[in-house]
């Protein structure tokens, strides 16, 4: 599911990320992970850093995100990796439009 609108793509619907929970999307040929923090939304680049993992079918606890391969531990807010604050996964603006979840790729 996608369309765009001056770089902004429908991910998915709000009722389909539910509070506390993530979701591997895909938007403008990227892997994206889209997360909800207690009804606030997310979204980094879903590929971890360390050996490609999926981020976004990653565990979350409060506002870190758990990578499911090996461990690495980002917040969704910012992208910071926890052990060294200097490595930050991309992030993207996300919006709500009706109930829809979209997320901003630039090209
Ligand atoms: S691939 Fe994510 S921790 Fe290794």
């Amino acid at each position: 599911m996608s369309s765009s609108d001056d770089n902004w793509f429908t991910v998915c619907k709000t009722s389909d990320c539910p509070p506390g929970e993530g979701r591997e999307v895909v938007a403008a040929g990227r892997l994206i992970a889209l997360f909800n923090l207690d009804g606030a939304y997310f979204a980094l680049d879903g590929v971890c850093p360390h050996q490609g993992g999926p981020l976004g079918k990653g565990a979350m606890q409060g506002c870190i995100v758990t990578c499911p391969w090996h461990g690495w531990q980002f917040d969704v807010r910012s992208g910071e990796f926890q052990l060294r604050k200097t490595l930050v996964q991309p992030t993207f603006d996300v919006r709500i439009d009706g109930g829809d979840v979209q997320v901003r790729v630039k090209p």
